[in-house]
């Protein structure tokens, strides 16, 4: 059990998160003669490279090397699933933005003043730049992906009901508030030390020493922490820190990369943007009977992360909902734009918001309340009806149970009458509510990655170091593994130091993603306090004259045995006893999670450790001449397990909603006829600021709830909540949807902006008017 006190506890780093003190990478103590690098882009989405003159860039003062692919020492090479991404090229640029050269000075401006000195002669080729574009071309990353359950080409045809449709989901920049960067510093021994804003320390080793044509002890990689990652820094970061790395090679010195805003927008890879296709096969009541869809992820012009990012939209195309025949199809489109990667949820919002899509489309279709058309078709019961398209049976199912707990929260049913009265008496602005449901899968895809290691360190003083393969990025990793720690010893937090996240200190780490950081690393440490806690038992039954150590408690930073409780004796003195009689202090800790499971041949088998689940209520009024809402009201009630910390989980939840709410409303990436990216600065990009929170904004989290075989009884928060936003879009449709009839179907786009509003509302018009005049 967590302790009151202990669960209250803040971020570790809040005080110095908002005092400023929080040092990021890029906030070291700079080392003697640490050099900078600049890059120069490619002008092209594909083209041709004829030439690369640097001769007037090494003119400028203070301009030390330039990096070409002919300085790597190693594989020119940064790809993280297959080695398909060159790190500089060397004939041809695939998308616009690519970086080509770096060049490397005393100081960022020299190095920023030579980099436009490089002239880089093209011949452009033609581009692949949509979705669209890489069909007709056949252009595709790998093999298509299936997964099939049961013949839904037989149970279309035999459904009451069809419909197909299609839909165009966009991307989002991470927009995390500290950019890429990457110190390299290169220790005279053949040595490299590594400071990256990474979430995989141990690819960003294994890339480095890659390109370095080094073995992989010969580098070490340490984050400190970040500020904010999102996903964008799970394979992302590697090629920085590479660059860094070549620069550090080849000169001897420090060398670091630390990207501008525009850089980092126009060269690192963003949430997938897909195309959904389907048929879904439904009964006149609205029970699903077959759904066929065929998902399209625009890859980019690399792999990067696209194949687990896609197998997780075709493992969440069912969201909460049982479909008896189900195939989904997925293509990763290749193309010349930028490499799309990993972002909070994985793919999951992509095929979950197709999903949401499909259900309005059955319920408009049936004239059916759309929630009405959710919770009938929830996966329920045993067996068939509670097993997922890709075979794994669901067990402690909750989804009724926070569905039916936020649609009380939420008053739901009194505001659906409440908003029809008022948008019957307001013809200019409309309400919306909607209810939907979220199903994650917790567990990293690949089940290799499903492992983790810790290092604690005692020292003769009592006090203590906490090491472990997880990367702090905001979320409050370290905290809550504080906590763990704390209770697994019995004693008070104020005794940790959390070290920086190491590949020295704990080796072969796994990204810190997925939403398990603290499902992982929590065992992990765990495991490691266990054995530390048993040594000092034996240490401390002989000082309370006592024989058996497995009865004896720790708390409070006392030991004792529960039948003699007076008899106690301090943590500090066992420690030094420990000391004294020669046992060691320190201990390694290490988990794996047990009984996954995933056959890729079939795309079957048991994938996930747990769901997390959640639901939420969102009520919008939508301003009918302007095409903008306001977000008057959201409920929310979220499975968290037994949460180490409501704190944090409950800031995880609004800042993941608040997110999700950006992605699908507002957050809008243009690109033009060339490949070039037009929105590359907040001016262009708009990301939720605190005027776009909601008004009302309630969060609960599900209560008696505690998980079994989880670290405290907690369950992954980190990326779940993201999801909960799509009632924000079904909120929006069922405002533009009182602009006409109510009764047709109302096509929104994702992100649906204030433009893509009043599109919608001018066609569900023109719908109603038809309708009265037909
Ligand atoms: N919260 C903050 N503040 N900053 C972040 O970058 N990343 C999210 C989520 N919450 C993120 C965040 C993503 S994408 C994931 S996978 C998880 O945190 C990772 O951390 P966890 O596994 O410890 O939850
Ligand atoms: Mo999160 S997208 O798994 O880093």
């Amino acid at each position: 059990m967590i302790t009151q006190s202990q669960s209250q506890k803040t971020h570790e780093s809040a005080i110095a998160h908002v005092s400023g003190k929080a040092v990021y990478t890029d906030d070291q103590r700079l080392p003697a003669g640490m050099l900078s690098l600049y890059p120069v882009l490619s002008p092209h989405a594909r083209a041709k490279i004829t030439k690369i003159d640097c001769s007037a860039a090494y003119a400028v003062e203070g301009l030390v090397t330039i990096l070409t692919a002919a300085d790597v020492p190693g594989e020119n090479d940064t790809g993280a699933i297959i080695h398909d991404e060159v790190m500089l090229p060397t004939d041809e640029v695939s998308y616009w933005g690519q970086v080509v050269v770096w060049a490397v000075g005393e100081s960022e401006d020299a190095a920023r003043e030579a980099a436009a000195k490089v002239v880089v002669e093209y011949e452009p080729l033609p581009a692949i730049l949509s979705i669209e574009a890489a069909i007709a071309a056949q252009s595709f990353h790998l093999d298509k992906k299936v997964i099939k359950r049961g013949e839904p080409e037989i149970a279309l045809e035999k459904s009451d009901r069809t419909i197909t449709g299609e839909l165009t989901v966009g991307g989002q920049d991470h927009f995390y508030l500290e950019t890429h960067t990457s110190w390299v510093i290169p220790d005279g021994e053949g040595g490299y030390k590594v400071y990256s804003s990474t979430q995989h320390p141990s690819e960003t080793q294994i890339i480095v020493a890659r390109v370095l044509g080094l073995p992989n002890n010969c580098v070490v990689v340490t984050c400190l922490r970040m500020g904010g990652a999102f996903g964008g820094k799970e394979s992302q970061a590697n090629p920085f820190a590479a660059a860094a790395a070549v620069a550090a090679y080849k000169t001897g010195r420090p060398a670091r990369v630390s990207l501008r805003r525009h850089h980092d927008m126009i060269i690192t890879g963003k949430r997938h943007n897909f195309l959904g296709r389907y048929q879904v096969g439904f009964t006149n009541e609205g029970m699903l009977t077959a759904l066929k869809v065929e998902l399209y992820a625009e890859g980019g012009w690399s792999l990067d992360l696209t194949p687990p990012v896609l197998m997780r939209a075709m493992m969440h195309i069912d969201n909460a909902y049982y479909v008896p025949h189900l195939e989904v199809q997925g293509w990763m489109a290749k193309t010349n734009r930028i490499s799309n990667t990993a972002y909070r949820g994985f793919g999951g919002p992509q095929g979950m918001v197709i999903c949401e899509e499909i259900i309005d489309r059955i319920a408009r279709t049936l004239g059916l309340a759309p929630e009405v058309v959710r919770e009938q078709n929830f996966y329920h019961g045993s067996g068939e009806t509670s097993t997922t398209h890709y075979g794994q049976e669901i067990f402690q199912n909750r989804i009724a149970r926070v569905w039916n707990e936020v649609k009380a929260n939420a008053n739901f049913s009194d505001r659906q009458i409440e908003i029809a009265q008022f948008n019957q008496t307001s013809p200019y602005k409309k309400r919306g509510i909607a209810i939907t449901p979220v199903k994650f899968g917790i567990s990293f895809n690949k089940i290799e990655y499903n492992q983790a290691g810790a290092l604690v360190l005692i020292y003769t003083d009592g006090s203590i170091q906490v090491n472990h393969g997880g990367t702090e990025m905001g979320q409050g990793l370290h905290t809550k593994m504080l906590q763990v720690a704390a209770q697994s010893l019995g004693v008070n937090i104020d005794r940790f130091r959390i070290m920086h996240t190491s590949t020295d200190k704990v080796p072969n780490t796994s990204a810190t993603a997925a939403s398990s950081g603290s499902d992982l690393n929590g065992q992990a440490i765990r495991d490691a306090c266990e054995t530390l806690r048993q040594r000092l038992a034996t240490v401390a039954v002989k000082m309370l004259n006592l024989n058996a150590p497995e009865d004896l408690v720790f708390e409070n930073d006392w030991i004792y045995c529960p039948s003699y409780p007076s008899a106690r004796i301090g943590f500090d003195e066992v420690v030094k006893q420990t000391y004294t009689q020669r046992i060691s202090l320190s201990a390694n800790g290490f988990y794996r999670t047990p009984n996954l499971y995933w056959d890729a041949k079939i795309n079957r088998g048991r994938p996930f450790y747990y769901f997390a689940y959640g639901a939420a209520v969102s009520e919008v009024e939508v301003d009918g001449f302007t095409g903008t809402f306001k977000l008057r009201q959201v409920d929310i009630v979220h499975d968290v397990g037994s949460s180490i910390n409501p704190l944090l989980d409950k800031g995880q939840i609004e800042g993941a909603f608040v997110q999700g709410m950006g992605w699908l409303t507002m957050e809008e990436l243009v690109w033009n006829e060339q490949g070039r990216l037009l929105t590359f600065a907040p001016s262009t990009y708009k990301i939720p600021t605190v005027s776009e929170i909601p008004e009302q904004f309630t969060i609960a989290l599900l209560e008696r709830a505690a998980q079994d075989g989880v670290i405290l009884g907690s369950k992954a928060v980190g990326e779940p909540p993201f999801m909960l936003a799509i009632s924000v879009r079904e909120a929006l449709r069922e405002a533009v949807a009182a602009f006409g009839s109510g009764k047709h179907p109302v096509n929104l786009a994702v992100p649906a902006t204030p433009e893509a509003i009043l599109w919608a509302i001018e066609s569900v018009r023109a719908t109603a008017i038809s309708a009265v005049t037909a």
